[in-house]
């Protein structure tokens, strides 16, 4: 008999429907110069550094310990997907706690090219100092030509955390899509609402599953 669990507890659901409408915010403000997506970023930023200490003394089912399995046992649940009995888990499913670590990984990284792209222009916590405009009126020649090898440098160190962060940003929404896809699959395959056990915190199952 199926007993009724509380599995995500309410750090877990602020969290991930925070997340959800923050990513949003940044994704959707990227090519915007806006205040917003600096704010959206910041706040993705606060919710990983928490979510990382979560993991550590968080509830049973938060704990990086309850989900963190070998990747055979992820590709394993794919596999049952597909064909044969699925086991079904109270917490994570193997292949979901690899795409939350993933998912975590790539935010990480998509924040931090954007902080040190940002920096690099100027601004934010890590900001460098700006280089003046070579100007041959007040400085001598090879000052001149110095600065102008500088300026050229720190704009290609510009260029490529740009680059980094969109394709961050934009690995991050590929592996969302999947995320999505695989919330979908397993609630059929189990017949229970994943998503909405992210909005209440419980599960159908067990009490003593993994
Ligand atoms: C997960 C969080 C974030 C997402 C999803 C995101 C997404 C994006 C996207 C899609 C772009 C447009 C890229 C392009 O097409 O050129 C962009 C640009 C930018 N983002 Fe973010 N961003 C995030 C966090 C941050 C943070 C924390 C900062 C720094 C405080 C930041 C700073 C920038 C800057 C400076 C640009 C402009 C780069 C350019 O001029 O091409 N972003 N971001
Ligand atoms: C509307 C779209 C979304 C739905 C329906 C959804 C649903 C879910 C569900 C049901 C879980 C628990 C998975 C499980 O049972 O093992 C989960 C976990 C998670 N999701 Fe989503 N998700 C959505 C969008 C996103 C987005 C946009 C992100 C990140 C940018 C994200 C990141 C995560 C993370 C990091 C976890 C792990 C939560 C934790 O353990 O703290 N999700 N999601």
């Amino acid at each position: 008999m199926a007993d009724r669990i509380y599995v995500w507890d309410r750090f877990v659901r602020l969290f991930h429907w925070t997340l959800v409408a923050a990513f949003a915010t940044a994704y959707l403000t990227g090519e915007e110069d806006t205040d917003l997506h600096f704010y959206a970023g910041y706040l993705i930023c606060a919710l990983l550094v928490s979510r990382l200490v979560w993991g550590f003394i968080g509830g049973r089912y938060a704990r990086f310990t309850n989900f963190v399995t070998p990747p055979a046992a992820a590709l394993g649940y794919l596999k049952s997907l597909v064909g044969g009995p699925v086991k079904h888990y109270v917490g994570h499913n193997p292949a979901g706690a690899w795409m939350v670590l993933l998912l975590l990984a790539s935010l990480t990284l998509t924040v931090g090219s954007g902080l040190r792209a940002y920096g690099l222009e100027g601004h934010g916590p890590f900001a460098v100092e700006r280089l003046p405009k070579p100007d041959s009126a007040t400085m001598s020649e090879s000052e001149v030509a110095t600065l102008r090898a500088a300026r050229k440098a720190r704009h290609a160190d510009e260029e490529f955390w740009e680059e980094i962060h969109e394709l961050g940003a934009n690995g991050t929404l590929l592996l969302v899509g999947l995320h999505v896809v695989g919330v979908v699959v397993s609630s059929l395959r189990h017949r229970e609402n994943l998503a909405r056990a992210m909005v209440t915190g419980y599960k159908q199952g067990p009490a003593d599953e993994a």
